[in-house]
């Protein structure tokens, strides 16, 4: 089965094939049906965010389509940057600009308790609509640490592995990533799912 990923996030992508590959499901972009829509983000929750963009790419495509709605909240930042992790700082930062203003902003807060929180939703043709959430506990570190991952991934510390998201190899963050965990649940609904149909 191919799903159509709601994202032009390679590295998302490639997080996602790795797990549901194991199912015989083939995740591609958008582009490689030849489809090239950007959703707009107007929902205030991960879930309504995640249904918003799995729903225009099926519309769009007509084929099933998954997407993964994501971000980072921080305890001492009311939640904050949350579902707009990808939008801190506004339009003119990178994911560098973006941590950087993510540890200025953290500079004498307590505590730095913070997750990663993650929404997929699978919408198919025929109506179903498969979600499942997944979050992964963690700090803010005080400082960038780590060359792997994308995002926030180098200052999002493991306080029980001492280490970054960006210091795990891709197999270690997918065991216990938001994500992770999200496409884990995911992966026994569509199961479930596949037998039904
Ligand atoms: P989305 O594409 O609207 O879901 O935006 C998610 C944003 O949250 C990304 O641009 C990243 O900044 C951040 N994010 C989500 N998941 C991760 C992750 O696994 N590592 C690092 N940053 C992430």
């Amino acid at each position: 089965m191919k799903l159509v990923l709601a994202s032009k996030n390679q590295k998302k992508m490639k997080e996602m094939s790795q797990i549901l590959g194991h199912l015989g499901v083939e995740v591609c972009l958008q582009a490689d049906v030849g489809v090239d829509i950007e959703v707009e983000e107007t929902g205030t929750t991960f879930e309504e965010n995640s249904l918003l963009k799995a729903r225009a790419v099926m519309e769009a495509t007509g084929l099933p389509a998954i997407a993964d709605d994501s971000g980072l909240c921080v305890d001492a930042l009311n939640g904050a940057p949350g579902v707009y992790s990808a939008r801190y700082g506004g339009p003119g930062l990178d994911d560098t600009g973006r941590y950087r203003l993510l540890l200025e902003n953290m500079r004498g807060q307590s505590p730095r308790t913070a997750r990663f929180v993650s929404v997929i939703t699978c919408c198919f043709p025929d109506g179903e609509v498969l979600t499942a959430r997944g979050e992964c506990e963690g700090t803010v570190a005080f400082a960038p640490m780590g060359e792997g991952g994308f995002g926030y991934d180098p200052v999002f510390f493991l306080p029980k592995l001492k280490k970054t998201f960006a210091q795990l190899t891709p197999e270690e963050k997918n065991a216990i990533s938001h994500r992770g965990k999200a496409l884990e649940l995911f992966r026994a609904k569509l199961e479930d799912y596949l037998n039904r149909t």
